[in-house]
């Protein structure tokens, strides 16, 4: 979305969250992209709140580190932001053409941007010409400038060069349409809940219709466990990642309450897509982020919702060397790579 230079046979994707960073570099040269290096590094709680980077310190030696120990190559990479700096939003404009829009969209956007349009920078895609006779559907994005460029310095300061920050949630479908098999006309919920965040992103035939991001993730099912279980941070995260047996059922009645706020804010979405006469249903929700690990998640998700629910992988579509994964499972090991994984998957000139 807001370009600075030029991309490479190499792309390194690189998402910056508020419980770990996570890479992976993937090489474009052969007919399929090939997965050459994957890691994540975990932040402590208080590096980065909310997506605000609290200790910039913690976070630029860890992004440096991630990037020595799994022996990344590539300084350029492809970031995103999300959460209340970005705006997604589905407009109409009279017709006219993607040049005359580019200079029109500045005055677009300030009718539609609770934001001064002079702290934001703009971009926006052509969805749809075919709608009506003299109007056209657009897709506007707009991202606080403050928060693009401290993402841009932050990198910079980790010996990085950004080459392309985009939309965490756009970074998700990206993952999803070039992994997931999907039926044409079919509605798709993408789910990618991390640890203060959840990007929703309801898509059809490759287009965006609904895209919001709630402030209600994983970091709520911490809280719980330490409220409920009476334990503290630390022992909390142990409980979540290594319930064991005696501890599942607990668990599980946790996250499923969890499951229900979530649900609230998830229907929430889907009234708008309703109101605004576009999708009347969800044929599918696509699950991803560190919180879709939670037990029990999954299926309050999909008994409240009443739509299948498939857990993501962005690696599916992806070739590597035999013996990159170790032990590991990289079924497992995807959801957590989503974000970074779209990233990675943006060709030069998308
Ligand atoms: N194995 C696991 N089981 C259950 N939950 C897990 C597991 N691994 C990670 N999580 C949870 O996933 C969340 C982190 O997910 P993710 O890495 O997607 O978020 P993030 O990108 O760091 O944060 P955000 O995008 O919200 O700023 C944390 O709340 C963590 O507790
Ligand atoms: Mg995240």
């Amino acid at each position: 979305m807001f370009k600075f230079g030029r991309g490479s046979k190499r792309t390194v994707g690189l998402d910056i969250g508020s419980s770990s960073i996570k890479v992976v570099e993937l090489d474009h040269s052969g007919e399929t992209s090939r997965l050459v290096r994957f890691g994540r590094c975990g932040l402590l709680p208080e590096a980065i709140v909310d997506g605000e980077v609290m200790d910039r310190d913690v976070v630029v030696d860890t992004i440096a580190e991630l990037f020595e120990v799994n022996e990344i190559a590539s300084r350029h990479v492809v970031s995103a932001v999300s959460g209340r700096a970005v705006i997604v939003k589905k407009i109409q404009m009279d017709m006219m053409t993607d040049e005359q829009a580019r200079e029109a969209i500045h005055w677009e956007a300030e009718q539609h941007i609770p934001f001064d349009i002079d702290d934001v920078s703009l971009d926006f895609q052509v969805l749809n010409r075919e709608s009506s006779p003299d109007k056209m559907d657009v897709l506007l994005v707009a991202a606080k400038k403050e928060m693009l460029e401290a993402r841009s310095e932050l990198m910079r300061a980790a010996g990085l060069t950004p080459t392309v920050i985009d939309v965490e949630s756009f970074a998700v479908q990206n993952a999803y349409e070039r992994n997931h098999e999907y039926p044409e006309g079919n509605v798709t919920l993408l789910l990618n809940v991390g640890c203060f965040v959840t990007n929703v992103n309801i898509v059809k035939d490759g287009i965006p219709y609904f895209t919001r991001d709630l402030s209600f993730a994983g970091n709520a099912i911490l809280e719980a466990i330490q409220k409920d279980l009476g334990v503290d941070y630390d022992e909390a995260n142990e409980i979540l990642e290594n319930p064991g047996e005696e501890r599942l059922d607990d668990l599980q009645s946790i996250v499923g309450l969890v499951g229900e706020e979530l649900a609230v804010g998830i229907e929430k979405s889907l009234s708008y897509l309703r109101a605004s006469g576009e999708a009347d249903h969800v044929d599918r929700i696509c699950l991803s982020g560190g919180s879709s690990f939670a037990p029990g998640l999954r299926e309050s998700i999909e008994k409240r919702q009443g739509s299948p629910v498939e857990v993501a992988n962005p690696f599916r579509n992806l070739v590597w060397e035999e013996d990159l994964f170790g032990s590991e499972d990289p079924d497992l090991l995807g959801p957590h790579y989503m974000v970074a994984a779209g990233l990675a998957l943006r060709t030069e000139g998308e």
